[in-house]
């Protein structure tokens, strides 16, 4: 896949016919020719940079179907847990993959992601989105996961949970975890942290923290430099706690 960006890093997907813009139209020729590092112009002279997608790109650009885990949130997840390379992780639900597909990048070949959804819609916009990467590393399962996670016992890395009813699950999550493996829940509400975090106790987790990715960018002006007055002011709070 190409995609082409402006330099206020607005993105693209592009194929081989021409491309029409607010500012103007790229001939098909052009379209066709690109090639990584190129620079097109449209007829009215507005400039777009052609590359390949990294992770976040592709997940700007793809089909979703329901709020998805933005950059901040799945970078505390990573940061917080350590997985990386060859981690075993199991989430749910997949919604519109986000999750699933930037795990799937962070673990690599030699890793695993098992991902549970209960609407098959989602699930055909699900493996649509697969269907554009290049992952091998992934197992979609369009089941609830109320009825139990099919892995074996103390084999995962990492637990991630984003759906409505955490709490169901829980229990489950700790037999599949690895003694030291994470748990992270992803809820909006407070309300919904709350029965999380009595359930994780309940269930045996320990080292239960609560977190929030809110992140904070600033603009920058000559003699005018300050935080932008546009921030996303909430997204969710991801309660973390290990198997130990
Ligand atoms: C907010 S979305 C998940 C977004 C996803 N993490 C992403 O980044 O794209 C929540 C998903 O949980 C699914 N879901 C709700 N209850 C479920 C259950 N019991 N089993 C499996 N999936 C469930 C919903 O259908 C929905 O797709």
């Amino acid at each position: 896949m190409k995609i082409i960006v402006d330099k206020k890093n607005r993105k693209y997907v592009i194929h081989n016919t021409e491309f029409h813009t607010e500012k103007g139209v790229i001939s098909q020729e052009d379209i066709i020719n690109a090639k990584v590092g190129d620079v097109l112009e449209t007829h009215m002279g507005k400039k777009y940079t052609v590359i390949e997608p990294n992770i976040n790109d592709y997940i700007d650009l793809m089909k979703r179907n329901c709020s998805i885990l933005l950059p901040q949130d799945l970078g505390l997840i990573t940061g917080f847990t350590g997985i990386g390379y060859g981690s075993k992780i199991v989430e749910s639900g997949t919604g519109a993959g986000s999750s699933l597909l930037f795990f799937a990048n962070i673990v690599g070949p030699d890793g695993h992601v098992s991902s549970y959804e209960i609407r098959e819609d989602f699930v055909k916009i699900i493996k649509e989105n697969i269907s554009g990467t290049d992952f091998k590393n992934i197992t979609l399962y369009n089941q609830d996961v109320t009825e139990g996670f099919k892995e074996e016992d103390n084999s995962i890395d990492l637990v991630f949970l984003d759906l409505p009813k955490p709490g169901e699950v829980i229990e489950d999550a700790y037999r599949i975890l690895k003694t030291g493996g994470f748990i992270t829940v992803y809820t909006p509400y407070v309300e919904q942290f709350q029965i999380v975090n009595k359930v994780l106790g309940k269930s045996g987790f320990k080292n239960i923290k609560i977190r929030e990715g809110n992140v904070r960018e600033l603009e920058i002006k000559k003699n005018k430099t300050r935080p932008n007055s546009r921030m996303a002011g909430h997204t969710g709070y991801i309660t973390f706690a290990r198997k130990l």
